[in-house]
């Protein structure tokens, strides 16, 4: 199907990030080949393959457009995708007659041009282009189009990635990753699951009340296991929409992984839960950094002093970097407030990341104390408690949803509520 693609390339060609709750699946193992006209579409089309959306996929980008296409695959197969840069209006038809003779079947097409034109989409379509996607293209724009190629073609729900990462150890991140979990799952109605990747300490079991004998040692030990039906069997359903892939927290082995541990884990996630959320340990390795980096969104915790304000900006830095076609990581502060501590001033802490925090905790040792020998979330003790709508709130931020579910009030309550107001 043909789309029509945005036209919000700015005038300096400066990355223009996906809109905050746009959700671009990331593309399989494909190949791609790219025959661009122009140097500023060539320079789209190779930070494109930078993205981290396409980390999978093998990006070959060529200068010459449709003809230089053609001349390729006279004695070549052809990939699983071609991105054709061109300029003209009529000769974009019949240089893609010549190109079907020598397409191999199931390659799809996207069509770079810059006439916008409705009957031209019509014989685009005709001819089994699968996108077309108005010049001059920014970034995203070349990612979402490969993307959705394949999102579309499997037709899954394809799930969100939230990574939750302490900026130091002991600052709460875990306890914030379990609650807005536990929010998105009963405030927003979103199936989740909780990942909790702290194998040796984890303690997403004991917060959610939950002992199960397996977890998510017994995939990431198995990788030749993992598929869906493996995966399901290793969750523990924790309350109706939220489930719990558990850390064994047991030391009896070590947990030094490769890089690419996790990722036919969360890929499996992806492919049937709508929201993961990642407890990622407080530890700076291979896959910790990937597994932020690959995140679709990632929500960095930290408690108001120097050590983590340093490691916050570090963490902004190197994540702005290494995604810079994403939105900025967003952060909360937490722990604020510890009688007689000295505390950096969240406005302080704003200027030095040049972001705002999503939300700022206060230190409640009552409160969160209770919660974490309960084995309960902070909404289930306090649910009036502002610290309960500070987690609604991230969950909101971080899924893009900021309707909450409604159906918790009686049948008659939006009208009790035009009544009140009366
Ligand atoms: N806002 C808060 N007020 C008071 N106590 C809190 C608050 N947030 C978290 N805590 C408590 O701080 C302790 C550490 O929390 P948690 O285990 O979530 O931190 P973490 O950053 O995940 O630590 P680790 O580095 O070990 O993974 C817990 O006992 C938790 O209940
Ligand atoms: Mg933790």
């Amino acid at each position: 199907m043909i789309t029509y693609a945005r036209k919000d390339a700015d005038a300096d060609g400066a990355p223009e990030p996906a809109a905050d709750n746009e959700h671009i699946a990331p593309a399989p193992r494909i190949s791609v080949q790219a025959f661009c006209e122009t140097v500023e579409t060539a320079a789209a089309v190779q930070a494109a393959g930078e993205d981290r959306r396409l980390a999978k996929a093998h990006l070959k980008i060529q200068m010459g457009g449709m003809v230089a296409a053609i001349e390729a695959y006279k004695n070549a197969p052809t990939p699983n995708v071609i991105v054709l840069e061109t300029e003209g209006g009529n000769d974009i038809l019949s240089g893609l007659d010549e190109l079907s003779g020598v397409c191999d079947a199931g390659t799809r097409v996207i069509v770079i041009g810059r006439m916008n034109d409705v009957t031209l989409y019509r014989e685009l379509v005709r001819r089994g282009v699968s996108e077309y996607v108005i010049a001059p293209v920014t970034t995203i724009d070349v990612v979402r189009a490969i993307c959705t190629l394949f999102s579309m073609a499997e037709a899954k729900p394809v799930g969100r990635v939230i990574a939750v990462v302490g900026a130091k150890g002991g600052v709460g991140a875990s306890t914030v990753a379990h609650n807005i979990a536990w929010s998105i799952a009963r405030d927003l109605a979103l199936d989740a699951v909780v990942a909790d990747l702290d194998l040796a300490f984890g303690t997403a079991g004991l917060d959610y009340n939950q002992d199960p004998p397996q977890g998510i040692a017994d995939a990431v030990f198995s990788p030749d296991r993992i598929d869906t039906a493996f995966v399901d069997r290793l969750l523990s359903k924790c309350t109706d929409h939220l489930s719990l892939l558990a850390a064994p927290a047991t030391l009896d082995r070590v947990y030094d992984f490769g890089d690419d541990a996790f990722d036919s884990i969360f890929d499996t996630l992806r492919s049937s839960v709508p929201c993961i959320v990642l407890d990622v340990p407080h530890q700076w390795s291979g896959w910790t950094k990937r597994a932020l980096i690959a995140a679709d969104d990632i929500l960095i915790v930290a408690a108001p002093d120097l050590a983590n304000l340093r490691n916050t900006k570090n963490l902004f830095d190197l994540l702005k970097g290494q995604r810079p076609n994403d939105r900025a990581p967003l952060y909360c502060l937490n722990q604020v407030g510890v009688p007689k501590r000295p505390e950096i001033k969240a406005a302080e802490f704003a200027k030095a990341i040049e972001s705002e925090p999503s939300a700022i905790i206060p230190f409640e040792p009552q409160l969160f104390g209770l919660a974490a020998n309960n084995g309960q979330m902070i909404e289930e003790i306090a649910k009036k408690h502002k610290v309960s709508e500070l987690f609604v709130q991230i969950a909101q931020r971080l899924t893009g949803r900021t309707e909450a579910k409604k159906s918790r009030g009686s049948l008659l309550s939006p009208l009790l509520g035009k009544l009140m107001k009366k």
